[in-house]
């Protein structure tokens, strides 16, 4: 008997099987020879929401939730958040080492120049209603790019694949802030190509003819630091889709509209708006006590807190914390900061939340440093789509480049209706 087994006996034949064991899994499909009569279609693993399947072998990012880690190809976030840049950090993700002084160059000369959007573009922006959400807009704009950009398709073509991905980073700043500005129904402000990544994006969102415009360099690094952040996050739900779209072999385009709009539910990238919302619910400190106390009655979910993986402190969540003050020194302070550092304070102390180590995520201040920069609640999750948009990149090149990968499609426990004839009309009811 191999050391590298394990042996599984079925109490419904007697027989046993010895499986393989590797990276502490088991392959599923050896699960198949378990049979009861030969005529089965053989065992499988019944997960939902695969909270305990590993549906790819990764090198791009670990995290460890019993000891809040979080590392991106090695590196541990605290380090590349407070040394690096959102640039850096997405050439890291996609290729894997850091750049040398020469790569980066050209990395970022290649992303900043890739930032206008076809002119038809600006159509789109104007076909949607004065209230859309940006967020739908933004799902709909990578869908229009990928009208435009027909090659993307050839998934398999490594060169097409580069130049997708320098378009993707270049463009999404120009969708989210053309989005903002359709919201508040102003003229669009083009990409300037010599700026920084995030002080470009505040320019095309906030610039209004100033002769003296600058981008505040203090708000600029905080947002950096944010995508920084944001980057990747392992195979989180948009990441899952992004690769299951990607399997299929549709274009990067196609794929990353489809992880947009799984970020943008509430249980994931939409929990940083949903935050806001409940903060200025509560309104007041003196009131967490009481709202507390109807979130363990079941009521609602406590937004911003709790995490598949984390079951410690998200680590993010602490260096958020922080950037928190340092945006304040230049917006003034956001008054649902001492709520929500109530709503930790009681929350962490509650038997309720320790026992399901229920710990505030990476949306729990995020939101409240948004909204004291001025943005609105619904471009929150634009914000963290910026941000993941080179996760989601160099998970799709990953599983492209996979040779084990490929097109993803799961299984079911069938429990619906034996065969049954149709019955006519007359006969129903
Ligand atoms: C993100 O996956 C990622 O990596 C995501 C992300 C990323 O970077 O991509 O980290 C970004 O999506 C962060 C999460 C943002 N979402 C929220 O803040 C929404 C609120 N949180 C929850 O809905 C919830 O915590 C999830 C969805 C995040 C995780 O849910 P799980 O792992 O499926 O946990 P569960 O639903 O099985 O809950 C376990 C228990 C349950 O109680 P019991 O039924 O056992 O009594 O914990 C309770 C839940 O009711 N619970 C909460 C809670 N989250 C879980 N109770 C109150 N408030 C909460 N927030």
């Amino acid at each position: 008997m191999s050391s590298e087994t394990i042996t599984i006996t079925d109490n419904r034949t007697g027989a046993t099987y010895e499986l393989p064991v590797q990276y502490s899994t088991i392959r599923a499909g050896d699960l198949r020879k378990i049979k009861v009569t030969p005529d089965e279609f053989g065992m499988m693993t019944y997960d939902p929401g695969y909270d305990n399947t590993a549906s790819c072998k990764s090198r791009i990012t670990f995290i460890d939730g019993d000891k809040g880690i979080l590392e991106y190809r090695g590196y541990p976030i605290e380090q590349l958040a407070e040394k690096s840049s959102f640039l850096e950090v997405a050439y890291l993700l996609i290729y894997g080492e850091l750049p040398t002084k020469a790569q980066l160059a050209t990395w970022e000369f290649e992303v900043m120049h890739h930032t206008f959007l076809h002119e038809n573009m600006t159509d789109l922006f104007r076909a949607f209603r004065y209230d859309a959400h940006p967020m739908g807009m933004l799902i709909s704009a990578l869908a229009f790019m990928s009208t435009l950009h027909k090659e993307a398709g050839q998934v398999e073509d490594a060169a097409v694949r580069q130049k997708q991905v320098f378009r993707l980073l270049g463009k999404l700043p120009t969708v989210a802030a053309f989005a903002y500005r359709t919201r508040i129904g102003r003229p669009f402000n083009y990409p300037r190509s010599e700026l920084g990544y995030a002080e470009n994006f505040l320019y095309m969102l906030d610039y209004m003819q100033q002769s003296n415009y600058q981008v505040n360099p203090v708000l600029a690094k905080a947002l950096d630091v944010l995508f920084i952040l944001h980057a990747d996050h392992e195979q989180n739900a948009s990441t899952s889709v992004m690769r299951s779209i990607g399997s299929a072999h549709a274009d990067p385009y196609s794929a990353m509209a489809g992880a947009a709009a799984a970020l943008f539910g509430p249980r994931h990238g939409g929990a940083n708006e949903a935050v806001i919302k409940m903060l200025t619910e509560i309104a007041d400190a003196k009131q967490v006590p009481t709202y507390v106390e109807r979130v363990k009655k079941g009521e609602f979910r406590l937004m911003g807190f709790g995490h598949r993986v984390y079951k410690n402190y998200d680590p993010r969540a602490k260096i958020i914390k922080k950037i928190a003050y340092d945006v304040f020194g230049v917006t003034g302070t956001n008054p649902l900061i001492d709520v929500a550092v109530a709503l930790e304070e009681v929350a962490l102390n509650d038997e309720y939340f320790i026992a399901r180590k229920l710990y505030p995520n990476v949306d729990f201040y995020s939101g409240i440093i948004y909204q004291a920069m001025r943005f609105p609640p619904d471009m929150f999750t634009v914000l963290f789509t910026l941000g993941r948009a080179p996760g989601w990149l160099a998970q799709w090149l990953e599983m492209i480049t996979d040779p084990e990968q490929k097109i993803a499609r799961p299984r079911q426990v069938y429990l619906g209706h034996d065969t049954r004839d149709y019955v006519p009309m007359e006969m129903r009811g």
